[in-house]
């Protein structure tokens, strides 16, 4: 079986990594990797490729840093050739980024199935070109990977048990990352405060909207007065921050890092503060707190079990959020088994086993 996998941006090469490990142990299935250059700084990329030991991607397109039109149209031309040239089985997406729906869309026209992780999440918000990219995404998919019940929940809501397709609860395939990881972190070099809070922003809904990035930096500016806020910056925050001469000076701003010394930071922080993802579910896995900086999120289920606090970027709120998370002790409901477990063993008993 040949598989055809697509990554581009940071959280794909993370999940697509757990996956590829599992894909090695198996000597019937051949994995090529199509990096599309969504990201491509050293500390955006390589560093994954290199501590995550993911196979070496046989093409390159090298299309990153453009508008979403430009991005994905030059995605969708030249995947479609490497598609032709190489004939696979099945192409692989993952989550809801350009690349994803660039690849998705050659899969559909080329009558290639396709698979797609972490499927069925929504924000229910379509001005995120995440929702854009993740509902389109799914539509045209032969399998469904849902990382949870509410994901699975939203595709029935949908009408796709009337559609061909297959929906498969696999369980979170960040998980399956941040378990075999863990012992291997390492700490930044960098002055770290032992109750030091973390934080990542780059979601184009807070970073392109001057008023919500002001508010939030604001309210990083109150509550590093109390404790070090270390902020690995993602390249387009920084290029913001710095075009708004948005104050940081109490922050402890580090250039993007690598997983291994993300995960040390999770595992060791006192409380997340993010608009990632992944970064939401991450706390959870390492049982921290978190206060998601964005008005709505598609891991309801951590909200919902008091571990997640949605704060949007409104300054006081956020205060507020950080203030009740110093009064409450949150005790973690890891039993109630929120994303699976072995979700990349899932992914791939499930693909052999298609008919
Ligand atoms: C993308 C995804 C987002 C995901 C994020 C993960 C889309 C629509 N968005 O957002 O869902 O959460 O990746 O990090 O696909 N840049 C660099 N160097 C890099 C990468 C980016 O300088 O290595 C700068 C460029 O100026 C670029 C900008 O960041 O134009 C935005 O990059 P882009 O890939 O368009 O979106 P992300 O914000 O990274
Ligand atoms: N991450 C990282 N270094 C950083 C910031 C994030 O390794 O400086 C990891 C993070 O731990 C998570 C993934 O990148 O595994 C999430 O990616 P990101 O926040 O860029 O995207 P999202 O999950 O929001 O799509």
């Amino acid at each position: 079986m040949k598989i055809l996998t697509i990554l581009g941006a940071r959280p794909q090469f993370i999940k697509a990594g757990s996956v590829s490990r599992e894909i090695a142990k198996h000597k019937e299935i051949k994995e090529i990797i199509v990096h599309t250059g969504q990201h491509y700084d050293a500390n955006m990329s390589d560093i994954f490729f290199k501590e995550m030991q993911i196979p070496k991607p046989e093409y390159f397109l090298g299309i990153g840093g453009k508008s979403h039109g430009a991005m994905t149209g030059q995605m969708i031309e030249k995947i479609e050739e490497v598609a032709l040239e190489v004939k696979p089985d099945w192409i692989m997406v993952y989550g809801d980024t350009n690349s994803t729906l660039a690849g998705a869309i050659v899969a559909s026209k080329l009558h290639i199935k396709l698979a797609h992780v972490e499927a069925g999440l929504r924000s229910f918000n379509m001005k995120m070109p995440e929702e854009i990219n993740r509902i389109l995404t799914d539509r045209v998919s032969n399998i469904l990977f849902c990382p949870t019940d509410i994901a699975v929940q939203n595709l029935k809501n949908e009408g796709f048990e009337n559609f061909t397709c297959k929906i498969v609860k696999s369980g979170d395939v960040m998980q399956d990352g941040a378990i075999f990881y863990k012992n291997l972190a390492v700490k930044p070099v960098c002055d770290i405060k032992d109750d030091f809070i973390l934080c990542t922003i780059h979601r184009a809904e807070n970073t392109d909207d001057e008023t919500r990035l002001k508010s939030i930096f604001e309210a990083l500016s109150e509550i590093a007065k109390e404790r070090q806020i270390i902020l690995p910056l993602h390249p387009r925050t920084k290029k913001i921050v710095e075009d708004l001469k948005l104050n940081t000076q109490n922050l402890t701003l580090l250039d993007p890092v690598g997983y291994l010394e993300m995960v040390w930071l999770i595992d060791n922080c006192s409380l997340v503060m993010t608009d990632s993802g992944g970064v939401q579910k991450e706390a959870y896995f390492f049982e921290k707190p978190c206060i998601t900086l964005r008005d709505e999120t598609e891991w309801l289920e951590l909200v919902e079990c008091g571990v997640n606090t949605l704060a949007g970027a409104d300054k006081e709120k956020i205060v507020e959020a950080y203030k009740s998370n110093l009064k409450f002790k949150i005790i973690y409901p890891q039993k109630l088994d929120l994303y699976g477990s072995c979700a990349s063993e899932k992914i791939i008993i499930e693909l052999l086993s298609y008919e």
